[in-house]
């Protein structure tokens, strides 16, 4: 009795997470099945003898049924005041329910009411709309929908370390803080120190990594830098923040075919990564957001996709120009999303590559093709985001490419490192930028972009 006592005692102090519980729970022999677990309170009901509690930690999808009988149960006070949300502590003994939808559950001893929420908390109920879920952005972790979500953004993260890892890239992450304008496009946040000459020059927040991963390449061969990227776009659109994650490899003697091909790989490769990995997420979200979810996902992972030259796509939009609200559509035209979304539909609704942009409309980094008005870039376009990656070959002709920063009229001195890079032994590299947030979008079939990150930064939005 006593021995049982203590052992019983011992077992409480070690706390498991649910994960594992239904990990071990069939492995388990009998005196182990005695378990502590600890989470919030996701839903409860109650019958007569019993109340059954429903309870995750975020370890998994699976939330543990916690079922206290008012017959044994020596707290009865305490069940009052445990309330939807509460952080408890539970005990007890682990009980397996085979050829139920949940493989076991558990019968509670002892509860510790770690906290209960009070009467302001905003989330009450279950199935609370995405529309005001999201003015609460520091208590979404708290809702499946968001546990999906946050679940599936590490995933995804891990398979693109994976990924280049296997490929044979380094890990090689750029600054965050910088003095260029990488892009060019003047969509830079400035950074102000309290001492004015901190850096003797502005300093701004990157808008992407891209120019120092591409010196770094000319050593290391194959890197990719994943980091925070900051644009000041004034867009309040479904697809833009204003802080963001960007995956960006670089990788010396590639080309356009090449570096195309490795964007396909990624992106399948991280989607069967998720569909083996986070089948559960996948469900949870196909059930109460997207229909065909996980069929969309996999057929993806097998179709494989177009390559189409921007002035093919040009050719197909005039043809069919009665579809669109801007119908001056002529070469040498930004095209909107009206028309990638029906490049898309004109080939099977499969993701596109548009390649060979006018080299006007583009970056002065992507190498002008012998045609003299393009240049050797590509957007890959998905129907349901837009444009989920945008990459090219990089200008190694160092006179070329002093012409194209002095045409875009960009600062000389700030960029002389990158454009003297041409005279040391450089090679050409290729290389590709995609935004991690939009991918998420597409894979957890978010319908906006500020789902998918914690805490989103947007035009007049920086609480938190
Ligand atoms: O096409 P972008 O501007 O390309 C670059 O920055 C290159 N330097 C990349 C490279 O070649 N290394 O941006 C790349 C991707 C876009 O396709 C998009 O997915 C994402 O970054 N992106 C944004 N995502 C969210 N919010 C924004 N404001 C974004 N701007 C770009
Ligand atoms: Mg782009």
């Amino acid at each position: 009795m006593v021995l049982n006592y203590l052992i019983r005692l011992f077992m409480f102090q070690t706390l498991i997470t649910i994960k594992d519980v239904y990990q071990q729970a069939e492995k388990l022999s009998k005196s182990e099945k005695l378990i502590k677990v600890g989470g919030w309170v996701k839903s409860s009901r109650e019958s007569k003898e019993k109340k059954f509690i429903i309870l995750n930690d975020g370890s998994t999808m699976n939330a543990l049924q916690i079922i206290i009988s008012r017959k044994n149960f020596l707290q009865l006070g305490l069940l009052e005041k445990i309330n939807f949300g509460s952080g408890l502590l539970v005990s007890g003994r682990l009980v397996l329910t085979p050829g139920r939808q949940q493989s076991c559950e558990l019968e509670v001893e002892k509860i510790e009411l770690v906290n209960s929420t009070d009467n302001n908390y905003p989330l009450q109920k279950k199935n609370i709309p995405l529309g005001i879920v999201r003015n609460f952005p520091h208590l979404r972790a708290k809702t499946n929908y968001f546990l999906a979500v946050f679940r599936l953004r590490h995933s995804i993260s891990k398979a693109i370390h994976e990924f280049f890892h296997q490929e044979g890239f380094y890990y090689a992450p750029t600054p965050i803080i910088t003095s260029g304008d990488a892009e060019g496009a003047g969509e830079t946040f400035t950074i102000h120190a309290k001492k004015e000459d901190f850096f003797n020059k502005e300093a701004k927040l990157t808008v992407s990594g891209q120019l120092q991963a591409e010196s770094l390449a000319q050593g290391l061969g194959k890197v990719y830098t994943f980091a925070p990227c900051f644009r000041a776009e004034q867009s309040n659109t479904t697809r833009h923040l204003a802080e963001f994650w960007m995956v960006e490899p670089e990788m010396a003697f590639a080309d356009l075919d090449v570096i195309t091909n490795l964007a396909e790989k990624m992106v399948k490769w991280v989607v069967n990564f998720v569909l083996t990995n986070n089948y559960p997420e996948l469900e949870h979200l196909e059930k109460h957001t997207q229909k065909e979810l996980i069929n969309r996902l996999r057929r993806l992972t097998k179709e494989s996709w177009e390559k189409v030259d921007y002035s093919k796509c040009i050719e197909i939009l005039i043809k069919n120009k009665e579809n669109f609200i801007l119908r001056d559509i002529k070469w040498g035209i930004d095209l909107q999303s009206e028309h990638e979304k029906y490049l898309c539909q004109y080939f099977n609704n499969k993701p596109i590559f548009i390649i060979n942009y006018p080299q006007e409309l583009k970056a002065f980094y992507m190498k002008n093709n012998p045609d003299g008005r393009t240049a050797a870039c590509f957007d890959l376009i998905f129907p349901q985001v837009g444009e989920l990656i945008g990459g090219s070959v990089r200008e190694d002709n160092y006179q070329t490419l002093i012409g194209k920063t002095q045409r875009k009229k960009l600062n000389l001195e700030n960029l002389s490192w990158y454009l003297n890079l041409r005279k040391y032994g450089y090679v050409p590299t290729a290389g590709f930028g995609l935004g991690l947030e939009r991918l998420i979008m597409y894979i957890s079939g978010a319908e906006n972009i500020r789902d998918t990150i914690s805490f989103p930064r947007y035009f007049k939005h920086s609480d938190f």
